[in-house]
């Protein structure tokens, strides 16, 4: 998820049990143009892998020179995204603008697949508009044209987040093509996921906003259960995620961009609300850690735990100043 699945999110996931991590959409062309902000992207780390990157654009070559690079920097996985919904990218022929543009979307497909060792899969939503059945058209298409799997978010592009999930047309994909499909969209309990994967027949699920602040809900996913974290827990949590974060966007980024995990992580009746309003003002990322570990008692143990183990992995080096990485993590 764009502005959201940085490192410290994957690293998350995966010490939750997810079995799959993926970055969020990298610009072919930023890597390119040698976009010092998008070849940060391409800073990944063993402790996140199998790990997926996925790339966006619409020119075949470019984006095959990008899976090379993505490849190199020790993805698991080449992604494409062929859903997504902004205009900011559609207006360029990219994301979702490749569900109506089967033929270019083979020649991506094709190029991307030539150029690297690792599995090519495909992000997809069902077409442009609402009711669009697109995805069945192209996705069997993409398989020949090289791709090992996809991934179907089954809203149209004009749909964006509105609505439901319409896996039934998962469920028709399945059908249509060999490779694995994963079901990606409104999975939010182990109740929905098994629904999905029964009623499919897809492979896999994928979880996205359910995790925003909630890792917690990926080992209900895998295990069951409705064991709640306690505050400290939660506390702790987020105390580590802004610290890793802070380790790999700099402190300044990532001030900003926490902010909106705030109310994700300490909401859902966990802490009173004004709380996550009190942290949005605060001015540095150790001051947030220091009002959280104040606010539950705990959390400071629990916190030390979670950084000492991440160090054991080698998770605590900054890597800030490699530009691209095939760095380790331990
Ligand atoms: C903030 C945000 C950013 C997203 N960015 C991407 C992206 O970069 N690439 C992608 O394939 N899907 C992206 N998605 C879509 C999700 O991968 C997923 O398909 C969609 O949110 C439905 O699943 P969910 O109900 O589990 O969230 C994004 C979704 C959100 C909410």
């Amino acid at each position: 998820m764009a502005g959201v699945s940085v490192q410290a999110f994957r690293r998350q996931g995966r010490r939750f049990g997810a079995g799959l991590v993926c970055s969020e959409m990298v610009s072919c062309a930023g890597l390119h143009h040698g976009s010092e902000r998008t070849l940060g992207y391409l800073r990944l780390a063993s402790d996140e892998r199998p790990l997926a990157v996925q790339i966006f654009g619409s020119e075949p070559a470019l984006m095959a020179e990008a899976a090379v690079l993505v490849e190199a920097a020790g993805a698991d996985i080449v992604d494409i995204n062929f859903g997504c919904p902004v205009r900011k990218v559609t207006k360029t022929g990219a994301g979702a603008m490749l569900l109506e543009d089967a033929e270019r979307a083979c020649r991506i497909v094709d190029a991307v697949a030539s150029a690297v060792e690792v599995p090519v899969s495909v992000k997809l939503r069902r077409g442009l508009e609402n009711g669009s059945r697109a995805c069945l058209d192209v996705g069997p298409r993409l398989v020949d044209a090289g791709a090992s799997s996809l991934t179907l978010h089954p809203r149209s592009a004009r749909q964006m987040y509105s609505g439901r999930a319409d896996h039934a047309l998962t469920a028709e994909l399945v059908e249509r093509v060999a490779v694995p499909v994963v079901a990606s969209g409104d999975v939010t309990s182990r109740a929905e996921a098994e629904r999905v994967l029964e009623t499919t027949g897809a492979a896999a699920v994928m979880v996205g906003r359910a995790a925003q602040g909630n890792p917690w809900v990926l080992r209900e996913v895998l295990l069951g259960g409705d064991e709640q974290p306690s505050a400290a827990e939660v506390a702790a949590e987020l105390v580590h995620f802004v610290r890793e974060t802070a380790r790999e966007l700099g402190e300044r980024r990532a001030t900003g961009f926490l902010k909106k995990f705030y109310g994700w992580y300490l909401g859902r009746g966990r802490f009173p609300k004004p709380f996550a309003q009190e942290l949005v003002r605060l001015g540095s990322t150790e001051a947030v850690a220091a009002r959280l570990l104040a606010a539950a008692p705990g959390a400071d143990e629990l916190a030390g735990r979670l950084e000492d183990e991440a160090a054991a992995r080698g998770a605590t080096d900054t890597t800030l100043e490699l530009p691209v990485s095939a760095y380790g993590g331990g």
